[in-house]
């Protein structure tokens, strides 16, 4: 396995981690100081140069992403930090908010200031109580002692910074919709063009970022591009926080190198620890629920966006979903179907119409009703919705319909035996056994 030094985690379980003091002992914006003594576009440069991606799901370039935001414009430049974290097996910025909220602030800081922005908004999941009750204490701090408000560390730069909560939608993660929703609108995601980087808020420029990829930039700034970007692998700069769940006995949220392969997270000692007793890896979910599936030959692969997508998956936002023999496949996609089915937000007809049809489908093979036809009907359905597996690229305004329908096509593909003996023998060949590690349904 290969050691990484830690660049988030480095200060989780440190008594005081989550409070100013804390984060001040440990060199806590020391990285903001020193971007302040450098021009915007030079510190722009530096994040280019670290070859940091996005931690939200589609791995885009930070520094590319800011250097969208055009230069010329009349109208405010704002942020907006995506902390919705609400694809199914992720949880890893909920951790960042409670265990270390300073290093998210010094993010925001450096990237408004690279950005020339002076208002930022941080856009929670209206569950996350408690993790969003530690960040306003920390904005509070911040605040108080003359990080935010009319100067910026003492420079003549005004910077607001806002939580606002959601109510706890998923499509709301989506950058779009949470745009409409920091509008105070219903989260519809807009068509794109244009991008949010060109008109976002208000119709102004904005900047949209994960809560990890934004608490990667003290580091940036701090160790410089070269160090962090030879952390990771030739594309992709850093580490990555992984979110291990499912038939492992060590779940949890790991900080890994790039390089770290699925087969190593699940096995190593200091990872995943290996199967409960008995069991053998079936298929793995590589980058949370909408990341197409892998089978148990696939797992030599580093858990890094490149690697990943040439095995035709997505390292999407980190959450990893094992598996075991003892699991039914069918009920699991059925869960997973029946999760978007629910969040799509009814706007565009192929997801609002496609989506509850699978769930449908699928539950009529796990409920023994399944009969010829119903497998390419099935596969029809996710056509529908995103007509080009593996990539997606659907038919609907947002990936929403992309994340329902290509773990269809990938289980299906994969695993079609197990689907097609629940059709043969009209019923679930698993028997009554509980849902097993991918968790329950109501
Ligand atoms: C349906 C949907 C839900 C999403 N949910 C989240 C989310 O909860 N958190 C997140 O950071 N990105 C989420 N994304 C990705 C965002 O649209 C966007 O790409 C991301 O916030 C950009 O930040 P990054 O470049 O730092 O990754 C979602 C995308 C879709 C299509």
């Amino acid at each position: 396995m290969i050691e990484v030094e830690k660049v988030i985690t480095k200060n989780w379980g440190r008594p005081g981690s989550n409070t100013l003091d804390g984060y001040r002992s440990t060199g806590g914006y020391r990285a903001l100081e020193k971007a302040l003594a450098q021009a915007p576009a030079q510190v722009t440069e530096e994040v280019k140069r670290s070859n940091l991606r996005g931690r939200g799901g589609a791995g885009f370039p930070t520094g590319m992403k800011w250097g969208f935001v055009p230069k010329d414009n009349p109208k405010p430049v704002y942020l907006a930090v995506n902390a919705d974290e609400s694809e199914p097996g992720t949880f890893k910025d909920r951790y960042i908010l409670e265990n270390d909220p300073h290093l998210l602030l010094e993010g925001i800081a450096i990237t408004c200031y690279a950005l020339n922005c002076h208002q930022a908004y941080i856009y929670s999941r209206g569950e996350f109580k408690g993790p969003s009750a530690t960040l306003d204490r920390a904005i509070a701090e911040a605040y108080a002692a003359g990080i935010f408000g009319k100067q910026l560390m003492g420079k003549p730069f005004a910077l607001d910074v806002y939580q606002v909560r959601g109510a706890g939608a998923y499509i709301c993660g989506e950058e779009t919709a949470l745009l409409e929703s920091l509008e105070g609108k219903k989260g519809w995601p807009r068509l794109k063009p244009p991008f949010p980087a060109v008109v976002g808020l208000f119709g102004a420029p904005t900047v949209v970022n994960n809560v990890e990829t934004l608490a990667n930039v003290p580091a940036i700034l701090d160790r410089g591009a070269a160090w962090y970007a030879g952390l990771g692998t030739e594309k992709s700069g850093g580490t990555r926080l992984i979110c291990l769940s499912g038939s492992v006995n060590r779940p949890g949220v790991y900080e890994c190198s790039m390089k770290t392969t699925l087969k190593e997270l699940i096995f190593e000692p200091t990872l995943g620890g290996g199967m409960p007793p008995g069991r053998q890896v079936k298929a793995v979910i590589p980058g949370g629920s909408s990341a197409p599936v892998l089978s148990a030959d696939e797992l030599d692969v580093a858990m890094e966006f490149e690697a990943l997508k040439a095995k035709n998956t997505m390292a999407g936002s980190g959450g990893v979903i094992v598996m075991d023999d003892a699991t039914c496949l069918v009920r699991s996609l059925w869960r997973v179907a029946r999760f978007y089915a629910e969040e799509s937000c009814g706007q565009c007809t192929p997801c609002r119409e496609g989506t509850p049809w699978q769930t449908r489908i699928l539950r009529k093979i796990e409920e023994g009703r399944g009969e010829a036809g119903d497998l390419e009907l099935l596969l029809h359905v996710a056509s529908t919705i995103a007509p080009f597996p593996p990539i997606g690229l659907g038919n609907t305004i947002c990936a929403l319909g992309d994340a329902a329908a290509l773990p269809v096509h990938s289980f299906v593909s994969k695993f079609k035996l197990e689907f097609q003996s629940h059709i043969a023998q009209r019923k679930c060949p698993f028997g009554d056994a509980p849902w097993g590690h991918f968790g329950g349904f109501a």
